[in-house]
């Protein structure tokens, strides 16, 4: 079973991962688990860096025992870690309740809930106090942008790693297009524009870690860039990009002109008929960094 345990309050953070957040938010679970089927070939390339990561370190175990998955979501990185590293056993850290009761079901489906613990904590606090030290393996996915200090995380982080342990890191990053450049509505230029007006607002919210990993004693820290692909030939992609488009229609709705909006409608309809040829690339980057150093007990574990 798993379990959750309450450290402190949870603070609530609306900083948006996925676009700008609309009030309600009751999209975000969904978008965030179709994001993890989109997103399957990006996971697997983050997962294969961090196994050849926590071999950077001669003498050190290799495979992993106890994982810590920062703002751990609905368990897109919970459980590909427990489905990668059968013996680990994986601490999911996060301040949504309603996202950790969603990741105690999948864990319970997928038969690792017996390996899967859900924290209830906030990033920005006092979180390594939850979790076991000496920590093989830390994963934040699309979540370092949403705390208020990333450098003190990044600190925590390093101190809760064993020596040889590995933190991977996954962002978006700067890049995100849409095809055809009307979105299939006769409008030119419309995918752009709600590229550059979210641009104006600071989204997609990201940002280059290698330094800040450097600055907390990583090393070596390796960047990948990739991207995540949501096409409307897919069921899944379909509605990634009917979830995405509403968000920004609704967030641009007082810097697109009225032609627009009426356009981005007509995109939405048509993705939800199953008629749509729109896709979407949205950069990603992942960083996988290692604490350096070794100590024979950590050699003999
Ligand atoms: C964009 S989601 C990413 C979820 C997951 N890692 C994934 O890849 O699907 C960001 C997550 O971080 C959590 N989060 C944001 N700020 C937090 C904080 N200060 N403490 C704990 N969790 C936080 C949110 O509740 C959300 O589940």
């Amino acid at each position: 079973m798993t379990h959750t345990h309450t450290a402190r309050q949870p603070v609530h953070h609306d900083r948006p991962g996925h676009g700008p957040a609309p009030e309600d938010d009751s999209a975000l679970p969904e978008m965030l688990d179709l994001d993890a089927a989109l997103g399957a070939p990006v996971l697997a390339a983050a997962l294969d860096a961090a196994q050849r990561a926590l071999t950077t370190v001669p003498r050190t175990v290799v495979e992993p025992r106890t994982i810590v998955d920062l703002g751990a979501g609905t368990g897109t990185g919970s459980l590909a870690l427990a489905a990668r590293f059968p013996d680990a056993r994986i601490h999911s850290l996060d301040a949504a309740p309603q996202m950790l009761h969603r990741l105690a079901s999948a864990a319970a489906e997928a038969g690792v809930a017996d390996r899967v613990s859900t924290h209830l904590v906030d990033l920005d606090g006092d979180w390594p106090a939850a979790v076991p030290l000496g920590v093989d393996l830390a994963w934040a996915a699309l979540s370092l942008h949403h705390v208020t200090d990333p450098e003190r995380l990044l600190r925590q982080v390093f101190d809760v790693l064993r020596p040889g342990g590995v933190l991977v890191v996954t962002e978006f990053a700067d890049v995100t297009t849409y095809e055809p450049a009307d979105l299939g509505t006769g409008r030119e230029g419309l995918g752009d524009r709600v590229v550059s007006a979210l641009a104006a607002h600071g989204y997609p919210i990201t940002a280059e870690w290698t330094s800040a990993l450097t600055a907390a004693g990583f090393s070596p820290v390796d960047r990948t860039a990739t991207s995540l692909i949501a096409s409307a030939d897919t069921t899944d992609g379909a509605r990634y990009l009917e979830l995405n488009l509403t968000r920004n229609r609704d967030f641009l709705r007082d810097d697109l002109n009225d032609s627009d909006l009426t356009a981005l409608d007509a995109a939405i309809a048509t993705l939800k008929e199953g008629t749509s040829g729109i896709r979407c690339t949205s950069g990603r980057a992942f960083w996988a960094a290692v604490r350096p150093g070794t100590t024979d007990t950590e050699a003999r574990r």
